[in-house]
């Protein structure tokens, strides 16, 4: 799978979003060695707080069929919302969820953030430095 098809995957998940409450529906997909690929999309509540973003959905997903590492890559596209372009990047809570999966396998794996005119790369631990995770806590 390319970096192309990851990117079509996450936004193919975008469009199975629940997002009725904020209308701005987000999907991901992991992309692990072997070729795994596992998607997530947001996931709200009418208790507002309650609601999942698509890549912690992903990550549970992934966990919950037995992957525990090799996390290569991540796409995470978002609706284009009032002026801006700019693809959205992983909150801040993800980023620490993701990081979990990915300290697993020891990769740090590079985050596609797909928008409508562009996409930027990052790595996990650009956007998490200083992580937080398993391997502190053995
Ligand atoms: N959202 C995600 O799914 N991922 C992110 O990284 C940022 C935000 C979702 C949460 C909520 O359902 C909607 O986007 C608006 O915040």
């Amino acid at each position: 799978m390319t970096d192309d098809d990851l990117i079509a995957a996450a936004r193919a998940a975008a469009e199975r979003a629940y997002a009725p409450y904020s209308r701005f529906p987000v999907g991901a997909a992991l992309r692990f060695a072997g070729g795994a690929v596992v998607t997530g999309t947001n996931v709200e509540n009418a208790s507002y707080g309650l609601s999942l973003c698509a890549e912690t959905v992903a990550v549970a997903r992934a966990l919950g069929q037995g992957l525990r590492g090799g996390l290569e890559a991540v796409a995470v596209t978002g609706p284009r919302m009032g002026e801006g372009d700019a693809p959205i990047t992983p909150c801040g809570r993800c980023r620490q969820v993701l990081n979990e999966l990915a300290q697993l396998g020891g990769t740090d794996p590079d985050i596609l953030c797909v928008g409508p005119a562009e996409v930027r790369r990052v790595k996990l631990s650009a956007l998490l430095p200083h992580a937080f995770g398993p391997a502190d806590l053995v």
